[in-house]
């Protein structure tokens, strides 16, 4: 397997990282993932742009306009150009020393990753639908910045599994912001609902792409917040995410959705984007 690091491809075992890296010490770092099908890189441009927002965020030089060229080698040379793959792209501040929160010399070169891995997407889920659970939402208040401090995300999907749910549904004052690594969707009394971007959310690529799509199906869209009161009005709900698509949502806390199976506008959303894509099954 090989992956590319600061400028070079090299095999995974001799990709090394400092220990004294920023993205190590103090997760001060960036990333995307993305998904390719075919050796394609789907929905690239929109990526690039929010890691772009990302790493203004985070006031990091870099820019990632040859990472899309760099993918499609990784593609290439792991044997990926055919069929689903992620690819992973993440940069840091770059290795310091001494550490200092504050950020080190302008020169300090950033660390840049990227690698390559096979995926299957999960249409076992997909069919059957999925379980979630609700955990009180503990990220901070740049939710909005693809930032590889993952912590409350890791610790809430990590509830979610150990539950044998697939997912954590984020919850903020009694509003539902997100998934651990997904958006959330509800559908409430005929409109397609999910909560406005707002630093309190990431802007989903995916959640972007499928708001167009009902749109153009002409679905009664709303970017409106939903309350963890109004579950039990969902008819159906569902989630986004590059690596789920459009995954209906059968359960939240132990009670059903709707009638508990995965509903239309789901089917229709997800069909949607595999055309759009040409993707899937
Ligand atoms: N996660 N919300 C959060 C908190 C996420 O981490 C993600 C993606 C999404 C969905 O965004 P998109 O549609 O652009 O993938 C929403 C990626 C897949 C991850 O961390 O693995």
């Amino acid at each position: 397997m090989t992956v590319y690091l600061n400028g070079k491809f090299v095999d995974r075992g001799d990709a090394v990282v400092s220990v004294d890296d920023r993205g190590f010490v103090f997760g001060d770092g960036v990333y995307e993932v993305t998904r390719s099908r075919d050796g394609v890189l789907l929905e690239v441009d929109r990526h690039v742009r929010r890691l772009e927002r990302s790493l203004a965020g985070l006031d990091l030089a870099y820019s990632p306009a040859d990472l899309p060229a760099i993918s499609s080698r990784l593609l290439r040379d792991n044997g990926l150009a055919r069929g689903e793959a992620t690819v992973y792209w993440q940069v840091t501040r770059g290795a310091a020393s001494p550490r200092t929160h504050q950020f080190p010399p302008v020169d300090t070169p950033v660390t840049v990753y990227a690698s390559a891995s096979i995926f299957t997407p999960l249409h076992d889920k997909r069919a059957s639908g999925v379980g979630t659970i609700l955990v009180p939402d503990q990220r901070w208040a740049r939710c909005d910045l693809k930032t590889v401090n993952l912590l409350p995300n890791v610790l809430a999907k990590q509830k979610a599994v150990a539950a044998g749910m697939h997912e954590a549904i984020l919850m903020r004052d009694g509003v539902i912001m997100e998934g651990a690594a997904t958006n959330f969707f509800g559908v409430i009394d005929g409109v397609v609902r999910t909560h406005p971007t707002s630093n309190y959310i990431l802007p989903g690529i995916t959640r972007a792409v499928v708001l167009e799509l009902a749109n153009e199906l002409g679905l009664a869209v709303r970017e409106e917040p939903m309350f963890v009161d109004d579950i039990p009005r969902l008819s159906e709900s569902f989630l986004t995410g590059t690596t789920n698509d459009v995954m209906p949502v059968v359960a939240i806390d132990g009670r059903p959705v709707g009638d508990g199976r995965p509903g239309p506008i789901a089917g229709r959303l997800y069909s949607a984007l595999i055309a759009r894509w040409r993707v899937g099954d």
